[in-house]
């Protein structure tokens, strides 16, 4: 680099900077300077000047990599240090070698000050890609989403070496066990590229499986002159999309078990990252080979990032496992009452929609509560297995679809045709006595009397019957006890066996004045302690941190919030906000679904009328029903 000495014009040392020993580039400065003098660094200001020439000098001159040798002009020393830069103060007659000596100090001086500033940036480089490479290293383990996880590897594989492009393998075994390098992703800055999954043997014919084969780096300046390797570059992309690939890294991504679990590739380093590569004339003059540092940077990424790998496919794999778990256990509540077939899973879709909904609204008393993907995640598996403790519910409650069970009915019928049959005789049988009594002379004014006494009881008993059934059918809203159903329970027949029996057994009749569904208060209770079970069950699984509320939410999805709701009669401020959101989607789909047992689907607008009225009431929360209906999450289930 030129040594640049700088100095007033005109002066009296000029023929001796002229003669000086060593390299100096000699550059004339006028004494009155008002402009910036067009400074070369390193440059040394030799001046033979009055200190106030110097000022302008001092404004003028840049911030650093020059320094002065001040030449004396009376007795006294400078009154200013010129921030620093003063290097030597040398009495008018100095010896030549005096200054000879002084201009090389100072240079030295300069030599070294740049020496340290270059080291300085260099540490600071290093500083910044540590820093970076750790900040990457937090969110590679952070990140659980193996798709993410890919996407996050590559874009800072890519930003960290600076390049235009890159594509990412995964090693997958297929059911023989033989493994296969599978395309899982690429980028690129300066093309759209469409995706198409494929796979490539892990053999040395291709750059990756080369890479993936050997578990070696690959830093390969020009991609069309490989030299020496058994592959070459496929340029199909190249062509179709008249791009130019030159500079490749390929780093295989090893696992602890120094395993090759994927492939790293990077294509086409940049000068200036900044810039798209639209033409090959750019990739001419943009693209670089792929530094030493480049290579470390990008190595040290890769075993991180199969390690992060590694992990996010084990927490996938949990996680399947345990979702397999949570749909076995949604089949066996199923099965067991299969009229609620698909209920738990809507419900979840629900509550899941009103989450979002609420996590989403920028207004209303909810507009500070948010759900992160966890806690949405939470949110489901309560919702989904919120009913299980149904298991723990006998059977014939369960199922119970009339007031009367079946078999209840059913001997009902048979006493009905018993009683029918005994009417049938009974007229038969006055008939005959008739006959024999006064012989077939004019029998027919008495038989008709007879028929038409028969067919008025007949009638009344299919009357009774049809009553019966009819008061057998549960109904949504509670009904007054039918005057009718206790006038018949009060009649009586002769039971073939001696006694005389009532039409209707204590028992038959309190069931089938049940005022609303189909279970007596024993039953409910029985059916009620499915919460109970529900929690029971939830509170043995050892849940991670993020689900472990899953049961306290599960626990509370039939409170009210005036603790009327049931088992615990939770308060409103006891119900967590999971179990609020649940309980209207619960009553939702449990009024609108077609497979209840002892109803028929009610109207969506009916439905939210129905729920509209507990709101009202002040048992379910008002807010979240609003943004039930305002966010139209009811109809996220409307098509099944
Ligand atoms: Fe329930
Ligand atoms: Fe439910």
């Amino acid at each position: 680099m030129a040594k640049n000495l700088y100095y007033f014009r005109p002066s009296a040392l000029l023929k001796v900077l002229r003669h000086l020993p060593g390299a100096y580039r000699l550059v004339a400065l006028d004494r009155a300077q008002s402009s910036h003098p067009d400074w070369t660094l390193p440059a040394v200001l030799v001046a033979d000047a009055r200190e106030d020439d110097l000022k302008q000098i001092e404004r003028l001159a840049p911030e650093g990599g020059w320094r002065l040798i001040y030449f004396l002009q009376g007795n006294s020393l400078p009154k200013s240090r010129f921030n620093g830069r003063l290097f030597a103060v040398l009495p008018r007659q100095a010896p030549r070698a005096v200054l000879e000596r002084a201009v090389e100090s100072a240079f030295d001086t300069l030599n070294m000050e740049e020496e340290r500033r270059r080291t300085g940036l260099q540490l600071r480089l290093v500083a910044t890609e540590l820093e970076t490479l750790n900040k990457i290293g937090v969110a590679l383990s952070t990140e659980r989403n193996p798709d993410a996880l890919l996407e996050l590897i590559l874009t800072k594989s890519r930003e960290i070496t600076g390049c235009d492009a890159g594509s990412l393998y995964l090693a997958e075994e297929d059911p023989e066990g033989a493994k296969h390098l599978v395309f899982k992703l690429t980028q690129s800055d300066s093309h759209s590229v469409p995706f198409r999954q494929f796979t490539l043997p892990i053999d040395t014919r291709s750059i990756a499986g080369y890479a993936a084969a050997t578990g070696n780096i690959l830093n390969i300046k020009d991609a069309y002159r490989i030299r020496n390797l058994p592959f070459r570059l496929n340029r199909d992309f190249d062509q179709k999309f008249g791009y130019r690939t030159k500079s490749i890294l390929v780093v295989p991504m090893k696992n602890q078990k120094d395993e090759v679990i994927g492939v790293l590739q990077l294509i086409n380093a940049k000068r200036n990252p900044a810039v798209k590569l639209a033409t090959r004339q750019i990739v001419h003059r943009e693209v670089i080979p792929f530094s030493e540092r480049s290579q470390e940077l990008a190595s040290s990424l890769a075993s991180q990032a199969a390690v992060a790998l590694e992990n996010s496919l084990l927490y996938r794999e949990i996680e399947n496992l345990f979702e397999g778990f949570v749909k076995a256990s949604v089949l066996a509540i199923e099965s067991r009452d299969p009229t609620t077939f698909g209920h738990s899973e809507r419900v979840a879709k629900l509550t899941v929609g009103l989450a979002e909904a609420v996590d989403r609204s920028d207004a209303g008393p909810y507009r500070d509560i948010h759900f992160t993907s966890q806690d949405i995640r939470e949110i489901r598996y309560a919702s989904i297995l919120h009913d299980f403790g149904k298991v723990g519910v006998r059977e014939e409650v369960l199922v119970k679809a009339k007031k009367l069970y079946p078999s209840q009915i059913e001997f009902i019928n048979k006493r009905f045709q018993y009683i029918r049959k005994v009417l049938e005789l009974d007229a038969y049988r006055k008939k005959l006595d008739h006959v024999l009594t006064n012989g077939n002379q004019n029998y027919q004014p008495f038989f008709a009397e007879i028929e038409t006494a028969e067919g008025k009881e007949l009638q009344q008993l299919d009357e009774f019957l049809s009553h019966v059934l009819q008061a057998n059918e549960p109904t949504v809203l509670p009904v007054k006890t039918s005057e009718k159903l206790v006038e018949i329970a009060g009649w009586s027949f002769q039971d073939p066996s001696g006694p005389t029996e009532p039409l209707l057994t204590a028992e038959e009749l309190r069931f089938l004045t049940i005022p609303k569904g189909s279970l007596d208060p024993e039953e409910r209770v029985q059916i009620e302690s499915h919460v109970i079970h529900s929690f029971r069950f939830l509170s043995q699984i050892p849940w991670t941190k993020e689900l472990r509320r899953i049961p306290l939410i599960a626990k509370a999805h039939h409170e009210k919030l005036d603790g009327s709701g049931y088992p615990y009669h939770m308060k409103a401020e006891e119900i967590p906000f999971q179990a609020k959101m649940m309980t209207i989607s619960d009553i939702f789909d449990a009024l609108t679904a077609r497979d209840r047992p002892y109803k028929r689907a009610v109207p969506m607008e009916r439905a939210l009328d129905i729920i509209g009225q507990e709101v009202k009431s002040q048992l379910l929360d008002p807010v979240l029903f609003q943004l039930f209906v305002e966010a139209k999450i009811f109809q996220i289930t409307a098509k099944e």
